[in-house]
């Protein structure tokens, strides 16, 4: 990826009035004659994403007004990011409460584009900052991007290899260590139910267990787990094609964990990692498991597959009880795991899930830090028992009066989760509908909060 973020520039740079409503009339009351009467002319108001290029007299560009409405937002920087045309620019001006480094990283991410099957990248305007230390913004914007490269890369592309291989990637940059145990290993190795999820696919898809360790010894564990299907077909159960167009999309959640731990170690947080992906392929063939089979699990307890549809809480059972074994201070999981979710809260607020008050609190504080919304959803105790098998220890998909299918999703994972706080993340990892700065398909979503949460819990 072109930095688009950069500590200087050789030739022109515009500048930038990134301005609220509220503050915009004051602002060009103090501004040459024909700046304000430009503005007045094209109704430039600083309502969000409303963007003015003030023209100089020889019709090159005198500087850029920006709106960003009530709020001072960093995320109000995602849509300069696509509005601006090419060219390099600068921020002249901006509410004081946001940060330079935090506009650097809002216009990075409003700037993302999806184009490995393009034939060529446009140019794209470049933001500079001088006497700004740029580089924890654009970790984080690296890491969201490859995490939305991955989410948007089709399935044929973005198999259990090609994830095996951007881990090891990750592991070899930031000298960590990497286990990776595939196909009939998985049974040797005790992890039964993601071989049972994965075992349908041709062998060169074969499931997988991805066990990235980092960090010294001594510093408190930090547990990352995420849900990798690389595609869901709903297995025997098959999703109708409305429902399996986009599920290229379900290793949103391994995507999310491998960039969350790229940021941890990039940042060098004090802090252990591990970070546990297990990668399937929710295929359809004669030897798929079924409708009504029994699996072992890593824990011990058997589950009743009530639908092959609800595998990503299969494969995360088998993870959360390896997570542990490795006895975390903390463990979060991520995972594209229920439609039901989508139905609560719709594509922009991942549900989470927590019984710890304190985690709960800090996550809270640092969602609005940095602008990367979620809504606490409960672990309510009283549907527990609609995941209550007849022939199991549990089942995997809940009875139908219980309703609350991301909430009985929540539920079963809590079975399978450490001991100690635990946090899981029903994330959708995908804007269906784009505007600036939110192109449609792979968003990122928890995870930058999810840094800052772990950064300040361990500083
Ligand atoms: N990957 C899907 C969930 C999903 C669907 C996420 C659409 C985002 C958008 C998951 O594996 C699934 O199929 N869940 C089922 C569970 C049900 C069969 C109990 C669901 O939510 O319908
Ligand atoms: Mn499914
Ligand atoms: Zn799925």
């Amino acid at each position: 990826m072109s930095e688009v973020v950069v500590d200087h520039a050789e030739g022109a740079v515009v500048p930038v009035h990134a301005l609220l409503e509220s503050e915009t009339a004051a602002f060009l009351e103090g501004r040459a004659a024909f700046v304000k009467g430009f503005a007045a002319l094209s109704e430039f108001k600083g309502k969000a994403g409303q963007l003015l290029v003030v023209p100089d007299t020889a019709g090159g560009m005198d500087r850029v007004l920006y709106g960003l409405g009530e709020r001072a937002q960093a995320q109000g920087f995602r849509a300069l990011a696509a509005k601006l045309p090419p060219g390099d620019y600068r921020i002249a001006s901006a509410p004081a409460a946001i940060a330079p480094d935090q506009i650097a990283l809002a216009f990075a991410l409003g700037s993302y584009r999806f184009d490995r099957y393009k034939k060529k990248g446009e140019s794209r305007p470049r933001l500079v900052f001088e006497g700004v230390d740029l580089s924890e913004a654009r970790q984080i914007a690296h890491a969201c991007a490859l995490a939305r490269d991955m989410v948007n890369t089709p399935a044929s592309d973005m198999g259990p290899l090609q994830i095996e291989t951007i881990a090891r990637e990750i592991a070899e940059q930031y000298g960590a260590t990497i286990t990776v145990t595939t196909g009939e290993g998985l049974l040797e190795a005790n992890y039964p139910a993601v071989h049972a999820v994965g075992r349908a696919a041709v062998p060169e898809r074969a499931p997988r267990m991805i066990e990235i360790q980092w960090g010294q010894a001594g510093k408190p564990l930090v547990a990352l787990v995420g849900k990798g299907v690389v595609f869901d077909t709903g297995g025997l159960d098959i999703k109708p094609s409305a429902g399996m167009r986009n599920m290229k999309k379900d290793m949103g959640g391994a995507a999310h964990a491998l960039a969350l731990g790229r940021m941890v170690m990039a940042a060098n947080l004090p802090v252990r990692l591990a970070i546990l992906v297990p990668v399937v392929e929710n295929a359809i063939s004669g030897d798929a498991m079924r409708p009504g089979d029994v699996l072992a699990s890593r824990k011990g307890l058997t589950i009743e597959v009530g639908n092959t549809d609800a595998e990503g809480r299969l494969i995360l059972a088998d993870a959360l009880t390896r997570a542990g074994e490795l006895e975390p201070a903390l463990t979060f999981d991520l995972a594209t795991l229920t439609g039901a979710a989508r139905m609560a809260l719709g594509p922009q607020l991942p549900p989470y899930y927590t019984d710890d008050e304190e985690l709960a609190g800090q996550i809270e504080t640092a969602m609005k830090e940095v602008d990367d919304p979620m809504w606490r959803m409960p672990l309510w105790k009283g549907y527990v028992d609609s995941i209550d098998s007849d022939v199991a220890d549990v089942k995997n998909d809940s009875d139908a009066w219980a309703q609350a299918g991301s909430v009985t999703a929540a539920l079963f994972l809590q079975k399978f989760a450490p001991a100690g706080p635990w946090a899981h993340f029903d994330i959708f990892a995908w804007n269906p509908r784009g505007r600036p700065g939110w192109p449609s398909g792979g968003e990122v979503q928890s995870i930058r909060a999810l840094y800052r949460m772990i950064a300040g819990r361990f500083a």
